[in-house]
């Protein structure tokens, strides 16, 4: 479903930016494009303009111009096609006052048609001749500078500056006068050159307003299942400095029925994004550990985390004659007869993120049910504390989960039965968290939270950093065309 942008990356340079960035909203992802990622992205840019300049018509340019000997002749050129163009090299530069993208040493091959008509008090019939003409546009330079900020939550590309100029025109024209080559040369070689630089600078302008209407038709949401969206609306000033770009989005997790209000973590205080230890790396995303805590939040009030266990690979659990051994008295008072568990969560499970590494404490009851003709009568309820390891990857643009138990305590919250003997029940709780908890966490985790990444974008060798209350995905992307709508907003 849902596209979306960004990428998020973490460059070496922060500090010098940040100085000057003053936060007025928490923003629990943020998102940092290197230059690296600024020059992949430009690349794309580049090429798109290209190829939507290639088969441009120009507008007809005529003139009546003064030529020695022969007296005033009127001479048209129509049919003016750029076919080639080449730019040899270009760059983009992040700044304060916008990113500036300029290309330099372009070249530009036109073909056109020419025709002239003249009279003269000698001959009283009109004399005219047409051909073809190859013109060269050479030494081009081409800049604009982009303004990029945060409009009402969503990104506001803006032209703020766009020229481009000419320095050197060739012209091989096919057939024709002997003076016509200078004719042409002097009565048109400027206005060429203008025809091109407003060619060019039109459909920039147009493609950027075009990227700025994609830009602003993102959603503000990023539906990551049926009952929840991410916030990805953009908080706070965009931040240019002279090596980076970075933007901040909110980034929690919220109902997708947006009627309840969501949880208390507005007390943080903004932390420096993580560092990817390569900055080669085209971007960064870090998140908050508040995302994952908002996710288990919104999923405790959706009263998911409730289920009744009554398959298990060990079925003999699910009997009385199970726990002959372990609970004699449970056996005894109901022989041979079936149970259910039932796992229920007590408070929404704490995701903690430190330096290499992420842990998740869940707080859980599950109570033992005995299964007597259509009556389910509990007996029998255990608190446990799990302590989890979360392992992180990149799958797709999602960022997958799945934990692993590193610890867990239990103890009895209330017993129809006596005295339960805990030592005894310890393993094959373990157990049961090891077969039947655990996999069910992981399946929900395996679908993993989608990344805000521009839709038709991949992430490419990305690498996972855990810092202090925050996880980095730093890494590069390609493009694989799939988007239709960015492929095409430069046309
Ligand atoms: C106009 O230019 C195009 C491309 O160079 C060429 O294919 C076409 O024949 C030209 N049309 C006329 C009427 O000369
Ligand atoms: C562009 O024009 C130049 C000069 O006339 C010529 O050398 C070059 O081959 C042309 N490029 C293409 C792709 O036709
Ligand atoms: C999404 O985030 C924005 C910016 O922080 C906030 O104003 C908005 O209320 C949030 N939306 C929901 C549904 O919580
Ligand atoms: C850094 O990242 C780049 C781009 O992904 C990669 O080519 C390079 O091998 C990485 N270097 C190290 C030391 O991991």
């Amino acid at each position: 479903m849902a596209p979306f942008l960004v990428l998020l990356l973490i460059v070496s340079s922060l500090n010098h930016g940040y100085a000057q960035f003053h936060p007025q909203n928490e923003a629990f992802i943020s998102l940092s494009i290197t230059q690296n990622g600024l020059d992949f992205v430009k690349e794309l840019l580049v090429n798109k303009a290209i190829s939507s300049l290639i088969s441009l018509q120009l507008p007809n340019i005529e003139k009546t111009t003064k030529i020695p000997i022969v007296g005033n002749v009127y001479m048209v050129l129509s049919n003016i096609t750029i076919y080639h163009i080449y730019v040899p090299s270009s760059h983009v530069k992040p700044g304060e006052t916008g990113i500036s993208i300029t290309a330099s040493g372009v070249t530009c091959n036109l073909s056109m048609n020419w025709y002239y008509s003249y009279s003269t008090w000698l001959v009283p019939v009109e004399i005219s001749d047409k051909g073809r003409a190859e013109v060269q546009v050479k030494g081009m330079e081409v800049g604009l500078t982009l303004g990029l900020e945060n409009q009402e939550g969503s990104l506001k590309l803006k032209l703020k500056d766009c020229g481009s100029n000419v320095k050197d025109i060739s012209i091989k024209l096919d057939g024709g006068a002997s003076w016509l080559y200078q004719g042409i040369v002097d009565a048109f070689e400027e206005k060429i050159g203008s025809a091109v630089e407003n060619a060019i600078t039109k459909k920039l302008t147009k493609g950027i307003s075009r990227l700025d209407s994609y830009l602003k038709s993102l959603p503000k949401e990023v539906p990551v299942d049926d009952h929840t969206s991410l916030n990805v609306t953009f908080v706070n000033d965009v931040l240019l400095s002279d090596s980076f770009v970075g933007f901040e989005t909110n980034g929690l997790f919220i109902e997708r029925n947006p009627s309840l209000p969501i949880l208390d973590l507005y007390n943080k205080i903004l932390k420096l994004p993580i560092l990817c230890t390569n900055s080669s790396k085209m971007m960064g995303i870090t998140l908050d550990e508040a995302v994952f805590n908002s996710a288990s939040a919104l999923y405790y009030d959706a009263k998911f985390m409730h289920w009744i266990v009554d398959q298990i690979p060990d079925q003999s659990l699910l009997n009385t004659a199970g726990w002959r051994f372990i609970i004699p008295q449970l056996y005894k008072k109901y022989p041979n007869h079936d149970m259910n568990l039932e796992i229920s969560l007590s408070s929404p499970p704490v995701v903690e993120i430190s330096n290499h590494k992420a842990g998740a404490n869940v707080f859980a009851d599950m109570t033992i049910d005995v299964l007597e003709e259509d009556e389910v009568i509990p007996v029998a309820c255990i608190s446990l504390v799990i302590q989890g390891t979360g392992v992180f990857k990149i799958s797709g643009n999602n960022l997958v989960g799945a934990v692993r138990l590193n610890d867990f305590q239990m103890s009895l919250k209330w017993s129809k039965i006596g005295n339960l003997r805990m030592y005894l029940i310890q393993p094959v709780v373990w157990t049961l968290i090891e077969t039947v908890f655990l996999p069910h966490a992981n399946t929900r985790l395996s679908k993993g939270l989608p990344l805000p990444i521009l839709h038709g974008f991949i992430l490419q060798n990305a690498e996972i950093i855990l810092s202090t209350s925050r996880l980095a995905v730093c890494s590069d992307v390609a493009f694989t065309e799939s988007n239709k709508r960015f492929s095409y907003f430069i046309q």
